[in-house]
């Protein structure tokens, strides 16, 4: 996919196109011109557009029943086929073509309308939540994921996706941190660019492909004691060495929009927030698409203070670069009376006009406006599909113990206790786009087809709403060889508005893990869960803890396959895992104390987390080389190549992920005690050896960058480490 700005660079100094029509027939406008270049097309239909036309261009209204119960207000019924773009609620193309022949053929102009739809990880095949996919370390497979639910979505008639969500989370009282890619900026940037490129393909305009939408712009993970909608108090440092990076690899890749987010970035919202919306993704990184608010979210500056009506909030937003409005309508209601009182300007006007034509252009939507005619079963679940769904759910499950209990034989008697033993809805998680209960696989479901014996018995509810029967869990348990308990919580635990003063599981879940423990049989535990959670009073009653998260429509096949050891395990933790709740946030990239040894440790509990960033069991060991460097010494602009041996010394082939951390130990804006920056999954035999290598260059891989976005590489002495083994680097 080239950059999305080299095309606009390279079409815009392209002569002009004379259009000439064939002879003897009507002279085409260079607008409907196929084969013109985007920015004439672009700059002949602005030309033509009234004042009216344009300001309709930069509105977004809902289409269809409005699916997320956080977002409500009143939903703008009447869509007008002049408008810019709605959020497509259906899966019905049908629908979603008539809407758009109005638009081709009712309206003056013929101006394709922009279809969105929140396509976080799948459309009807859901996939991993994205923190699960994270834990795969597996870039290309979350690309291939993205690549399917662009399919899926295409064929629906959905042009847009607002996704992927790349805000970096450091707290998992925060309900969103199921959305992302977890707390560090560099995996976040990896899998913003994979996934980037799975939805836009090499050419928008290729049929399949859909535009992609980084969200929430900016800071959003940062949102205060995990409540949602809250202020976030960020410096401009931070908003450039932690919540910007992944937005930044996402604009590189050719994200074609962006959504502004809700939270107050230390004083301005940014949804009305000029610095990043303009100085940073305009002026800086150059971003020739378009940024749409979050929901509501201009009028919303009203509630935040920083507008005292819809009219004032219109303006602020706009003139700060934000150039789409979701759903509150207050750009229709206001641009017009804000030009002609000279508080807009008409030339921001064009320019937003002119960055949500680009992306039409660029989609192919006046070319090709409407959805292929399918049926559902050509359009969704196809084989193909799944079979995706289940390597990413393999892949993204983390093995967090195990006493030498797994894998299980096949012929063992296993007792299946717990809430989500049977569950066959809450495995999708938050943002399931139009997936389906009755599309998922059962952790049941996929044991029965794994195991010879399977006993099942939920024995409690996720929460104490429904009746507890810890004494058939427990009779079940006793005549089995072990007990699988699959606790964890709803899809509604995690997502949107969602955020939980604690992250234990309710006591009556405890409970059960509890009773089946007394029962002396071996015990795995299995956590489906939207977030990392407090497994302190849990971790010794199990033999096995799998974090299998909610891993979408095959978590079943992927988690009995995992038990039986006929997958082995390769996930490892994107986030860290709290002791408890009381450390939160604790993350792996902070900085360092002020003081050395015991000081400024916690006298209560432990300082160290549960569960390290990065950590994860497989069912073989590895033995991890020295490193070896091509050289201790680079200049700024050289190379090195780190390299490192990976042996597989146990009986199982699988696959290792090996994460290189740079530290730069004396800075002057000081760095993290270690930053994440290369990683690498591949498969190794059993027995055999495989390299990894690194390339380093100085600036990109052991740089920093400043408050005011400016990249640098200090001289002198980096670490780098893997594994357990740590070099020394020095730049001349
Ligand atoms: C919601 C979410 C955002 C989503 C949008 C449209 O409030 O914050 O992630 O894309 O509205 O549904």
């Amino acid at each position: 996919m080239k950059a999305f700005h080299s095309i606009i660079i390279a079409v815009a100094l392209s002569s002009a196109v004379q259009v000439q029509a064939a002879s003897g027939k009507k002279q085409i406008p260079v607008y409907k011109n196929a084969k013109a270049p985007v920015e004439q097309r672009v700059e002949d239909l602005l030309s033509r557009m009234t004042f009216e036309e344009k300001v309709l261009q930069l509105n977004q209204y809902v289409l269809g029943r409005n699916d997320n119960d956080n977002n409500i207000g009143e939903v703008v019924s009447k869509v007008p086929p002049e408008l810019g773009s709605v959020i497509y609620i259906n899966d019905n193309y049908a629908i979603r073509n008539a809407m758009q022949k109005r638009c081709m053929e009712e309206t003056r102009l013929g101006i394709p309308m922009l279809f969105g739809y929140d396509v976080i990880h799948g459309f009807r095949t859901i996939f991993p939540i994205p923190l699960a996919q994270a834990a795969s370390w597996n870039t290309e497979l979350a690309g291939r994921a993205a690549r399917v639910a662009a399919l899926e979505s295409y064929a629906t008639g959905i042009d847009w996706t607002f996704s992927p969500m790349v805000d970096v989370a450091r707290d998992p009282r925060w309900g969103r941190i199921s959305e992302g890619y977890g707390e560090d900026p560099y995996t976040a940037a990896r899998f913003c660019e994979a996934v980037v490129r799975g939805y836009q393909g090499e050419d928008l305009s290729a049929p399949g492909n859909i535009a992609a939408c980084l969200k929430h712009y900016v800071g959003y993970g940062a949102s205060e004691a995990g409540r949602d909608y809250v202020p976030t108090e960020i410096s401009r440092q931070t908003l450039w060495d932690t919540y910007l990076t992944p937005f930044e690899a996402g604009v590189k890749a050719g994200a074609a929009t962006l959504m502004s987010s809700f939270n107050n970035i230390s004083g301005t919202p940014g949804s009305a927030n000029r610095y990043t919306l303009t100085e940073v993704r305009k002026n800086i990184w150059k971003h020739e698409g378009f940024v749409v608010s979050d929901w509501d979210a201009v009028k919303q500056l009203i509630n935040q203070g920083m507008a005292a009506d819809g009219k004032e909030a219109a303006m602020l937003a706009f003139n700060a670069g934000l150039e789409m409005d979701m759903v509150d309508d207050l750009y229709r209601k206001h641009l017009p009376a804000l030009v002609e009182e000279g508080k807009v300007s008409m030339a921001d006007v064009d320019e937003a006009v002119r960055r949500v034509l680009r992306v039409k252009f660029l989609l192919g939507l006046f070319d090709n406006p409407y959805a292929p005619e399918s049926t559902p079963e050509q359009r969704y679940l196809i084989p193909e599909y799944r079979s995706v769904a289940l390597e990413a759910a393999v892949e993204s499950a983390v093995l967090l113990k195990n006493n030498s209990i797994l894998p299980l034989s096949r012929n063992s008697r296993i007792a299946l206790v717990g809430p989500l033993a049977d569950d066959a809805v809450n495995m999708l998680g938050r943002w399931a786009g139009r997936g389906r209960g009755e599309d998922c696989v059962s952790i049941l479901s996929g044991m029965k087809s794994e195991f010879a014996d399977v006993t099942c018995v939920r024995g409690c509810g996720l929460d104490s709403k429904e009746a507890c029967n810890y004494e058939a869990a427990v009779a079940a348990v006793a005549s089995a060889d072990v007990a699988v308990v699959c606790l964890g919580e709803k899809n509604g635990w995690s997502g949107e508005n969602a955020s939980r003063s604690t992250t234990l599981l309710p006591e009556v879940q405890r409970g059960l893990l509890d009773a089946v423990a007394a029962c002396g049989k071996p015990v795995v535990l299995l956590l489906g869960t939207g977030r990392p959670v407090d497994v302190t009073t849990m971790e010794p009653k199990a033999d096995a803890i799998m974090e299998i998260w909610q891993l979408g429509v095959e978590e079943g096949n992927a988690v009995a396959g995992l038990l039986s050891g006929k997958y082995v395990p390769s996930g490892k933790l994107p986030v860290t895992f709290q002791y408890t709740d009381g450390q939160i946030p604790i993350y792996y990239n902070r900085r360092n104390s002020a003081r050395r040894g015991t000081q400024g440790l916690y006298q209560d509990i432990q300082s160290t987390p549960m569960y390290e960033f990065g950590y994860g069991l497989s069912y073989t060991t590895f033995e991890y080389s020295p490193v070896s460097l091509s050289s201790s010494e680079v200049t700024e602009g050289g190379k090195i190549t780190a390299r490192v041996t990976v042996r597989n010394t146990g009986k199982a082939d699988a696959k290792e992920t090996v994460h290189w951390f740079i530290t730069d130990p004396y800075s002057i804006i000081t760095r993290p005690v270690k930053e994440l920056r290369f990683f690498e999954k591949k498969l190794i035999r059993a027995g055999e050896s495989v390299d990894f290598v690194f390339e380093i260059e100085p600036l990109r891989d052991l740089g920093f960058v400043d408050e005011n976005g400016r990249k640098y590489v200090d001289k002198g002495l980096y670490h780098l480490s893997v594994g357990s083994s740590k070099v020394d680097i020095n730049v001349r």
